[in-house]
C-alpha cells in the first residue's frame, strides 16, 4: 500500500513549479520552437521529450557533475545522462584521448591498438577472457542472442520481467502466455515469437521454462535497474546459473547500467560466471560505445562462423556496424577506464552512494514516512514501501509516476537534474561529498512540500 499522498496538493505543486521552471528557459522554449520545424517533436532523439513530461531544456555545456542550459541555468547532475556520463562533463583525461585521437584519425573501419587495451582491462576486471565491440549496449545484447542461438542451435530467450534490454524488436516486449507480444509501436508482430518472460528472482517459474529445452539463452541483469531497484534474493544467481548450465541455456548477464555500480560490475562483485557479459553507455565515458564479453568457447564459435561477405559459400554470424569500435570511441573509453573507472574510484562512489542512501533515510525519517532508501554501488533512490521489492510487479507498484514527476520538476528548478522515472539518483566519479548533500537537502525540502 503507497502512502496516501494528497493528490490535490501534489497538482498544486506540480502546476506551480512547472510555471516557474517554464518561466526559466526561455532560450531552450525558443529553441524548441525552432526544433519544431526540423525535427519530431522538436528533439532529434524521441526519447529526449518521452523521459520528462516538461519542456526540453537545450544544453550548453558541462563541468564535473554540473551542466548548464542555454539560458544559464546550472543542474548538478544526478542521473549521469542515464549512466552514459558517470565521469562527469569534461573530464581532462578522457578529454585529452579524445581530442588526440579526433586529430589523428577518429575512425579507419580498421583495429586500433586500443582495442586490445580495453579488452585486456575488461578481461582483468570481469573476468570474460574475449572482447567484441559495438556502438550501444543494445548492439551488444542483439549479438549476443545471435550467438548464443548460433551455439545452442535454439530459438528461444527467456527474459525477467522489468527488465530494459535496449532498442531493438525482440526485446521490446511484453508477456503474453509463454510467448510476449510488442510493447511499443512499430516493431514486428511476431518480435516476442520467440520470447519468454518469467518473474525476476523466481527461480521455480525458470527452471519451468528451461525444462523444455528449447532456450536459447536467459537474459538478465544482475539486479533489475529499470523499475526502480530490485536487488537479487540470496540464491538467486546460483539458481539461475546452475539451472541454465543444467538445460543447456547460455546465460547473458547484461551490465549496461550495473557495470558503473562496481568495480567490474556485479559480475565480479557477486562472483557471476556469465556465457556472455553485454555492457554499454561507452562505460559512463559520455564517449558511445557497448562491449560484450564472451567466453574461449564462445569466442571459438564466433571466430569459426566470420561472415566473409559477398562470394563465400557459407553464411557467417551477423555481427557488427560501421562505426561499431571506432577508433575514438575506444580512445576515450580506454582513458576513462585507466584514470577514473579505477577500484579506488568505485570505492569512492559507492562511499558517496552511501552517504546519498543514508541522507534520503533521515529525510524520510524525518517525515515519518513509510518508505526506505535504496542502495546498491553510488545508486539510490526509494522504495515507497517499507521492505524493498522482489519483482517487477512489486517494484511498479511503488513508484509514483506523478510524485516523481513533480518531484523532478521542483529538484529542477534548485539546480538539481533528478533521475528519470525509473531509475534513482546516483553517486558517480565526479560528485563531491558536498554536491551529495545538496541533492539530500533538495530532497528533503521536496518532502516538506508533500508530507
Ligand atoms: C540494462 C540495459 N540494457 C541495455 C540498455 C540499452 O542501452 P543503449 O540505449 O545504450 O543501447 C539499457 C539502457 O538503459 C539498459 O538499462
Amino acid at each position: 500500500m503507497l502512502f496516501e499522498l494528497d493528490r490535490a496538493r501534489l497538482a498544486r505543486l506540480r502546476r506551480r513549479e512547472d510555471k516557474a521552471f517554464h518561466a526559466r528557459i526561455p532560450k531552450s522554449l525558443k529553441l524548441w520552437q525552432k526544433a519544431k520545424g526540423v525535427m519530431p517533436n522538436g528533439v532529434p532523439m524521441s526519447w529526449m521529450l518521452g523521459l520528462h513530461r516538461h519542456a526540453p531544456v537545450f544544453a550548453s555545456k558541462g563541468d564535473k557533475a554540473w551542466f548548464t542550459d542555454v539560458d544559464g541555468n546550472r543542474y548538478l547532475d544526478m542521473n549521469l545522462s542515464d549512466l552514459s556520463a558517470t565521469t562527469g562533463f569534461g573530464h581532462p583525461a578522457i578529454t585529452r584521448a579524445v581530442a588526440r585521437q579526433a586529430a589523428r584519425g577518429a575512425q579507419f573501419l580498421l583495429p586500433a591498438e586500443d582495442s586490445i587495451v580495453v579488452s585486456e582491462l575488461l578481461r582483468a576486471r570481469t573476468g570474460m577472457p574475449y572482447w567484441q565491440f559495438t556502438l550501444s549496449a543494445s548492439g551488444a545484447n542483439m549479438e549476443a542472442f545471435r550467438i548464443a542461438r548460433l551455439a545452442t542451435g535454439r530459438r528461444r530467450i527467456v527474459m525477467f520481467d522489468g527488465k530494459y534490454h535496449g532498442h531493438f524488436d525482440e526485446v521490446l516486449v511484453k508477456r503474453s502466455g509463454r510467448s510476449a507480444r510488442p510493447s511499443l509501436l512499430g516493431t514486428s508482430p511476431a518480435s516476442g515469437r520467440d520470447v519468454t518472460i518469467v518473474p525476476f528472482n523466481d527461480a521455480d517459474a525458470l527452471a519451468a521454462e528451461l525444462k523444455r529445452g528449447d532456450v536459447a539463452c536467459v537474459i538478465a541483469e544482475p539486479a533489475l535497474t529499470n523499475v526502480n531497484l530490485v536487488l537479487p534474493d540470496p540464491g538467486f544467481h546460483d539458481a539461475l546459473r546452475k539451472l541454465t548450465r543444467k538445460h543447456g541455456s547460455l546465460l547473458v548477464i547484461d551490465e549496461a547500467h550495473t557495470m558503473q555500480m562496481a568495480y567490474g560490475g556485479l559480475t565480479r562483485l557477486y562472483g557471476l560466471e556469465p556465457d556472455i557479459l553485454t555492457t554499454g553507455k561507452g562505460f559512463g565515458s559520455g564517449v558511445p560505445l557497448g562491449a560484450y564479453g564472451l567466453t574461449a568457447k564462445l569466442a571459438r564459435i564466433a571466430a569459426d562462423s566470420l561472415d566473409l561477405g559477398p562470394g563465400s559459400t557459407a553464411p557467417g554470424i551477423a555481427t557488427g556496424g560501421t562505426t561499431y569500435a571506432s577508433a575514438l570511441s575506444l580512445a576515450g573509453v580506454r582513458a576513462a577506464l585507466e584514470k577514473v573507472l579505477t577500484e579506488t574510484g568505485y570505492l569512492r562512489c559507492a562511499r558517496l552512494g552511501s552517504r546519498l542512501a543514508d541522507g534520503i533515510d533521515r529525510a524520510i525519517a524525518a517525515h515519518d514516512l513509510p518508505w526506505k532508501a535504496q542502495r546498491l554501488g553510488g545508486r539510490s533512490g526509494i522504495s515507497m514501501t517499507p521492505v524493498h521489492p522482489r519483482n517487477a510487479a512489486e517494484a511498479a507498484s511503488t513508484i509514483d509516476v506523478e510524485l516523481i514527476d513533480t518531484r523532478r520538476v521542483f529538484m529542477a528548478n534548485r539546480g538539481v537534474w533528478d533521475a528519470i522515472a525509473t531509475a534513482g539518483p546516483q553517486a558517480g566519479f565526479a560528485h563531491t561529498p558536498g554536491d551529495i548533500d545538496h541533492y539530500v537537502a533538495v530532497f528533503s525540502a521536496f518532502l516538506d512540500e508533500i508530507v
